[in-house]
This record gives C-alpha cells, structure tokens and sequence, in this order.
C-alpha cells in the first residue's frame, strides 16, 4: 500500500514535471499583451534610419523577425554573451513573459511578405554557406535562427564584426563567423541587405 502511494506520488510529480515542460517547450507571447511593450522599443526600432552612436550603425529593424530568434537575442543581451549598454539595460527591465510577448508582437509585422521572402535565390557563391541556416533567399529556415534579407546592411557588418571579435557570442555563429575569410565580411553583409525581406518595426 505504501509502496503504492510513494508510486503514485512519483508519477504525478513526473506528469507535472512533463507538462511543465511542455509548456515552456511551446510558449508562444501574446502578441496584443507585446504591443504596449514594444513603445518604447519603437523609438529606436521603429524609426527608419535611426542610429546607434558609436560606432555609427543603424539600429536593427525587426519588423518580421523570427519571433524565437528575437528571444533568444533579448536573452542574449541580458545574460551578457551580447554587449551593447542600452540593450542590455532593456532587455534586463523584462521578464521571460514580457520577452515572449514582446517577440510575438515584432514578428508579426510583415507577415507573409517576409515569411515568403523575395524571389531572389541566393546565387552569390559567397553566400552558399549561410544558406543552410539563413535560407536559400535570407530567410531564415528556423525560428530560432535570424532572417537577414533586408536587413541594414551595416547592421550585419557590425554583428559579423562582433561575433569574430568575440563582444557577442553565440555556439553556431561564433564558429561560422571566424570562418569568413576577412575581405568577403562587408561582401557578404551587402549581399544579404540587398535582399527583400525585414521592415522597419514603424509605431502605429
Ligand atoms: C535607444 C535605442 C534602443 C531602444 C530603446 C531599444 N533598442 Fe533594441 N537595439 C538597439 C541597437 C542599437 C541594437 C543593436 C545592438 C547590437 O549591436 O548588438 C539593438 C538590438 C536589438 C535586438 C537584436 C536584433 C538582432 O537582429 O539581433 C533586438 C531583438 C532588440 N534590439 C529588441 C528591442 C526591444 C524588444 C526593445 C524594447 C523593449 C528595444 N530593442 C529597445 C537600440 C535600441
Ligand atoms: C549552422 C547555422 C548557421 C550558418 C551556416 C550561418 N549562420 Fe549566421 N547565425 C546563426 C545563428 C544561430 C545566429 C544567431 C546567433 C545568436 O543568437 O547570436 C546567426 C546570426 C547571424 C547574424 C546576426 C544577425 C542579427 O540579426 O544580429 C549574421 C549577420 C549572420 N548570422 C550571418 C551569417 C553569414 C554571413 C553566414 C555565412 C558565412 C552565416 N551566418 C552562416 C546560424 C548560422
């Protein structure tokens, strides 16, 4: 009988902890509740053109952005494997919820013309490489891995930058990075900007 109850007690513990599990394998945000939240975010991202001060970037759209991706970098920022001082301070103001929701709501804007992508195939021999990850057409083939079509082309110079010289660092990229031979980076940042893909997150 005993015997039994401690059985008993083991197995819901284990079907909880299964659920539990479950559940964190699948959060998804709420893109409505991320909304309030990305105002402020807006105010960098959501205005075209903006700049990062030193060294002088332009700030990442993130309009249709993976959502998983987007989390990941957040994290990113508040665990310290990425530097940036004002990111950092932004992503460290926000729960795990928060992030969830917050990438839920980025995501969604652009919708089916980024899910889709452009018509261009990456034929840039350079560029074969990235493919497997970042999609024949600079859309990402995974929601946790960035789509770079259409992003700011000195954004990802800078990004590619910061994974060689370690101020961001990532198990994959880190890796793919340091084996860009060193004239083809700003080659390759050009090439995937120039692809149809990401938007400016514009406040509504
Ligand atoms: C003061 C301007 C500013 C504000 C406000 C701001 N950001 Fe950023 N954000 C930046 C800059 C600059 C970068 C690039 C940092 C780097 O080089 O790593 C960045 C990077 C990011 C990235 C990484 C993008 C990528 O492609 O890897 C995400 C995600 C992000 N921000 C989300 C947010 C969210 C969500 C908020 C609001 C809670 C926010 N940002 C508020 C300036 C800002
Ligand atoms: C095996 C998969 C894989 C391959 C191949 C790969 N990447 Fe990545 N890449 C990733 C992942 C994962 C990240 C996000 C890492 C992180 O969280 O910081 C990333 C991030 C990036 C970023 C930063 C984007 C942003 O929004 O901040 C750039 C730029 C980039 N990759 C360019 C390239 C280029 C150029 C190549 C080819 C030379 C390449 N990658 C090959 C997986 C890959």
């Amino acid at each position: 009988m005993i015997k039994h109850t401690r059985f008993a007690t083991l197995a819901s513990a284990l079907f909880v902890t299964i659920i539990l599990f479950a559940h964190c394998a699948l959060a998804e945000g709420d893109a409505e509740a991320g909304k309030e939240l990305a105002y402020t975010c807006l105010g960098c991202h959501g205005i075209e053109g903006y700049r990062n001060a030193y060294p002088s970037y332009r700030v990442p759209k993130l309009g249709g952005q993976k959502a998983a991706y987007i989390t990941i970098a957040l994290k990113g920022y508040r665990d310290n494997t990425r530097e940036h001082p004002t990111m950092v301070g932004q992503a460290s103001s926000l729960s795990d919820r928060e992030i969830d929701d917050v990438a839920a709501y980025l995501a969604s804007i652009g919708g089916e013309t980024v899910a889709a992508g452009g018509s261009e195939i990456a034929s840039f021999d350079k560029a074969q490489a990235c493919t497997a990850c970042h999609g024949k057409n600079g859309v990402s083939v995974n929601a946790m891995w960035p789509t770079l079509a259409g992003q700011h082309e000195d954004y990802l110079l800078q990004a590619l930058q910061s994974y060689r010289e370690g101020t961001r660092t990532d198990p994959v990229m880190s890796a793919q990075a340091s084996l860009i031979a060193d004239g083809d980076v700003a080659v390759l940042a050009k090439y995937f900007a120039s692809l149809e893909g990401l938007e400016t997150t514009e406040p509504e």
